[in-house]
């Protein structure tokens, strides 16, 4: 664990206004800085950094966050790795607290990634050294240029080559990296001889594991790196970093099964292509992918284990999906992969089969559809009861309700009798138009002043502010501020609220405050003048609840305490 402490440190130091500079440029707009969104696709800016309250925010998709935030969305990073990152762009020595990962453990994550990297560079080096591994990747269309692009190397021949690129060819370090294998008798091999390198690279731009293919026949045609605690297959893609921009331009990713069809489709400018590592497409990797771009299309082999690919690509989309998110599904024909075919057909042939993408709802029907006998009463009720677990898992309402009209269309039910039987609520009408917006309370007035302000919020008598989602928010920030530096900036009041479950409310609220660049002075005034109306609120209050009971029982039926009371608000009643 990461210190709560260093955490707002760091965010002290950075600035968000630079770091974003670096990936995405900025323009300055007024008091703050604006780009066109990373996050989604658009052609006016609509994406703004503040850099006095050090946060950024999208009009356009929502993503609003700190530094670390963006580093995590842009670089599909993990918490943790962040904040690391950040802090060695800052030079920051990351501490950490006594729970976590051992001491131990962490060194040897650093030095399994030092590993990868010295080892791919000895692949590298080996290919230039060998015609035979030049002849087959130019035999296979590669250029140099793509090669290079991809890391591409060589392991050569032989039983202990890696002894030449490290000196302690026994260290262990070199057997948990995966690099190099212990037979019974003690004795060391390196796992890798005589195949074709492609590095796998994470977005950070560390090798983290190898696909080795062999040179011609044989088996295993693609050997690959083991799990390490520095590469989990079914988290990873091939292909990422160098698919970035493209990801980017295009909004869209194409997700195919192998290695080389990766390279191949970047060797014919598809550059937005990135595979699954010899394993079925996972939740983990839809997400990751669907965060970055708004749409998935699917391009498996032409073969029936493509086909096979694509059910379970299917099934895993369907929790990650949003109605504004899109997959598809690109059918190439027997015995045709991506590789083969841009090859044949090339790139051209390749989009039009891309752009002509089966939608998910069709697929997932037309597969359902020939597992069942649908001209018989008892395939259109399997029809249901095989559609039913697919229907629960989609959080889309109107994708899911289009499904459940062509269902019904299908199995001969009524569109309720679907929603039924699958245990589906049906679709719900619209909310009525909201009531004409209402003069903000003073809880939301104070909530903002807090973000723009967050040291005021110590100053907030809470129990006088009406129960609500603002009040919750302000405990929170009260709950946190003793934890925050002197004058925090709302980003690392953001910072210190990760995953409080109001936060999406509090974002909504930061985000309208980005057109008022208030001093300080007005803020203070501001609040002042609040706290006088929330003071004043609840005098009145407390005097209709007195008021109330004198007129009931006369002033004789109120206690002594209540009758002074009474006295001092009906004076300052009348001063005003
Ligand atoms: P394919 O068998 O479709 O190979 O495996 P390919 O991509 O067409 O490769 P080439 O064109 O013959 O060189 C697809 C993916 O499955 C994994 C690899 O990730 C490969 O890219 N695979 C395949 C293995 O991990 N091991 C194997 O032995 C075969
Ligand atoms: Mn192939």
């Amino acid at each position: 664990m990461i210190p709560a402490s260093f955490i707002q440190d760091l965010l002290d130091r950075v600035d968000i206004v630079d770091l974003i500079d670096g990936y995405v440029r900025l323009k300055k707009a007024g008091a703050n800085y604006s780009a066109c969104c990373p996050f989604h696709n658009e052609k006016t800016p609509s994406f703004t950094v503040s850099p006095t309250k050090q946060f950024y925010h999208c009009f356009g998709c929502g993503a609003h966050g700190t530094a670390i935030s963006f580093l995590m969305e842009y670089q599909g990073l993990g918490f943790v790795d962040a904040v690391k990152e950040l802090a060695g762009k800052m030079g920051m020595p990351v501490p950490e607290q006594e729970r976590g990962a051992p001491q131990e453990d962490r060194g040897s994550i650093r030095q399994l990634t030092e590993i990868m990297a010295r080892a791919a560079q000895y692949y590298k080096d080996q290919l230039k050294q060998s015609p035979k591994a030049i002849d087959y990747l130019k035999g296979r269309g590669l250029s140099g240029e793509i090669c290079a692009r991809f890391g591409i190397g060589y392991a050569p021949e032989g039983w202990q080559n890696l002894a030449a690129a490290f000196p302690h060819y026994e260290a262990p370090e070199l057997a948990a990296a995966g690099l190099v294998i212990e037979n019974e008798q003690g004795r060391r091999y390196d796992r890798f001889r005589d195949r074709i390198m492609f590095p796998i690279i994470n977005p950070k731009g560390e090798v983290i594991a190898f696909g080795g293919r062999i040179i011609g026949q044989g088996e295993p045609k693609y050997l690959n790196s083991p799990e390490t605690p520095i590469f989990e297959k079914g988290r990873e893609v091939y292909g990422l970093p160098q698919a970035r921009q493209a990801l980017r331009e295009e909004n869209r990713v194409i997700v195919v099964e192998g290695y080389m069809d990766v390279v191949a489709l970047a060797q014919h400018e598809v550059g937005n292509a990135v595979a699954t590592l010899g394993t079925a497409t996972t939740a983990t990797h839809v997400q990751k992918l669907l965060k970055q771009v708004d749409r998935i299309v699917y391009c498996f082999d032409g073969d029936n284990a493509g086909r096979k690919a694509a059910w379970r690509a299917l099934e895993n989309s369907l929790e990650a999906l949003a109605d504004n998110k899109s997959v598809g599904f690109a059918f190439l024909p027997d015995p045709e992969d991506p590789d083969s075919f841009v090859r044949q057909s090339g790139r051209e042939a390749f989009s039009t089969l891309i752009a002509q993408a089966t939608p998910l709802s069709d697929f997932l029907l037309r597969e359902l559809g020939q597992r069942c006998d649908l001209t018989s009463s008892e395939g259109k009720a399997r029809l249901i009861h095989e559609a039913k677990p697919l229907l629960t898992r989609l959080p889309t309402p109107l994708l899911r309700l289009q499904l459940v009209k062509r269902l019904a269309a299908a199995s001969g039910f009524t569109q309720t009798e679907v929603e039924r039987l699958c245990d589906i609520r049906g679709y719900a009408p619209p909310a009525p138009p909201r009531a004409p917006r209402q003069a903000p309370s003073l809880a939301r007035i104070l909530l903002r002043l807090v973000l723009l302000q967050p040291a005021l919020a110590a100053r907030i008598p809470l129990e006088r502010v009406v129960p609500g989602s603002e009040r919750a928010i302000l405990a929170a920030i009260i709950e946190r501020l003793p934890g925050l530096p002197a004058n925090p900036a709302y980003g690392q009041l953001r910072e210190a609220l990760r995953g409080h479950p109001l936060e999406s409310q509090l974002e909504a609220l930061a985000g309208e405050l980005l057109g008022t660049d208030m001093d300080e002075a007005y803020v203070e005034t501001e609040f002042e003048a609040t706290l006088g109306r929330l003071q004043e609120g609840s005098q009145k209050a407390a005097f209709a609840v007195l008021q109330a009971k004198a007129r009931q029982f006369g002033v004789a039926g109120l206690s002594e305490e209540e009758k002074q009371n009474y006295l001092s608000l009906l004076a300052l009643k009348k001063d005003h």
